[in-house]
């Protein structure tokens, strides 16, 4: 049996090992000097004004809820995407209103979102799904008219762009997460960013404990008279980044713009070996965005896709569904809704494998099961129309 194929795998090289060398051998391996670097950077890398570095994009969608303060009010979101987002708002005491998505982008409809807004909606999120971005422009004159907050998760979509702009940095907040399988990843991690001044105070509070001052500022050479006295205003959070994943994050911005363009070219590849196939086709990608490519989402028929994830696993690959849609969990039933176009799509998606360092071998590997499924599917239909 060839070796198997993940379905995503960190880029991680000799440059991450000497990095987290010298971060061991410094003696420092909490929140501290790497982690305001790596912050530093990162806000420069996307052009925010704050970056607030912390453990997962779960505590940044997390603390973004809390900084909007959308307890006891609604909040317009999607069902189409990993429960974070939607714990995040009942983390918040915020109550989620499902609305549906875009077939061919399966980022939430602009037009749902101005169809469920409420007299006590106060926040809107959006999930830039796979890391091609939502279509901005109605969604922030949507939250401009009603003066709403607007979170985005960019769990996906670390150097991905709207009209040339970063994801991320369009609405007042962006959570980014650099969980194992992100286009970066310090193993787990996430940033949260903005421009404005007092949501990043808040923010910074919330990550630990709710103390006014960051431990290393107490401890750091030059520090002040009395540093070890803090004030604590507010509970807060154990949810702040460490030197260590931030010695990660710091090698891993270096990479993740390149890194990014492989991604690009592996779906390209994809995409221009789907393109005669019947019945199998990619996810689109609008004029507007330029995708982070997180993911590789191929689309077949409701009855098919199950099929294909078992195909593709006897033949040593590995693939996934993202995702099932969240308003049909348990947790969310008080909050369900119809979404027929989110009912619909995810029956027939599936993501392949991709990641950067995915050899062509490997790649040609997947293409090939994909298309011996497709013609064997469209085989058997022949079959039994000829028989009928
Ligand atoms: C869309 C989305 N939002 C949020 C998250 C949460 O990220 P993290 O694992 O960093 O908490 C994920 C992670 O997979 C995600 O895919």
């Amino acid at each position: 049996m060839d070796e198997r194929i993940p379905l995503a795998r960190p880029n991680f090289g000799d440059d991450e090992v000497a990095a987290l060398q010298q971060t061991l051998a410094s003696g420092w391996v909490g929140s501290g000097p790497r982690t305001a670097e790596f912050e530093q950077r990162f806000a420069e890398q996307v052009g925010a004004r704050h970056a607030i570095a912390l453990n997962s994009a779960s505590a940044a969608l997390h603390l973004a809820m809390l900084a909007a303060e959308v307890d006891g009010q609604e909040v317009l979101t999607t069902a189409m995407t990993f429960v974070s987002t939607n714990h995040a708002i009942l983390l918040g005491g915020g109550r989620p209103v499902f609305c549906d998505i875009e077939a061919d982008t399966l980022n939430v409809n602009p037009q749902e979102l101005a169809r469920k807004v409420t007299p006590t909606t106060r926040a809107l999120v959006v999930v830039h799904y796979g890391g091609h971005a939502c279509d901005m422009d109605p969604v922030l004159e949507l939250a401009r008219e009603h003066g709403l907050w607007v979170i985005e998760d960019n769990a996906h979509g670390c150097g991905g762009l709207y009209r040339g702009r970063q994801l991320g940095t369009l609405g007042h907040m962006g959570c980014y997460s650099f969980q194992a399988t992100k286009n970066m990843t310090t193993g787990d991690g996430g940033m949260l960013v903005t421009n404005d001044p007092e949501l990043a105070a808040r923010v910074r509070r919330l990550r630990w404990m709710g103390i006014s001052r960051p431990t290393w500022e107490r401890f750091r050479p030059g520090r002040p008279r009395r540093s070890w006295m803090y004030d604590v205003e507010e509970v807060g959070f154990k949810y702040e980044m460490n030197d260590l994943a931030a010695t990660l994050g710091l090698v891993q911005l270096g990479k993740v713009a390149a890194a990014n363009e492989e991604r690009r070219r592996l779906v390209a590849r994809y995409r221009a070996a789907f393109a005669g196939l019947t019945g199998v086709e990619l996810l689109a990608e609008r004029e507007y965005a330029r995708s982070s490519c997180y993911n590789a989402v191929v689309r077949v028929a409701p009855e098919a896709r199950d099929e294909l994830c078992e195909y593709l696993d006897r033949h040593g690959i590995d693939s996934n569904v993202h995702y099932y849609p969240n308003h049909l969990l348990p947790l969310y039933r008080p909050y369900t809704t119809r979404l027929p176009v989110t009912e619909s799509e995810w029956r027939r998606i599936l993501s392949i494998p991709l990641f950067p360092g995915l050899r062509p071998d490997q790649q040609d590997r997947v293409i090939d099961c994909v298309r011996e499924f497709a013609a064997a599917r469209v085989g058997s239909a022949a079959a039994g129309q000829a028989r009928a």
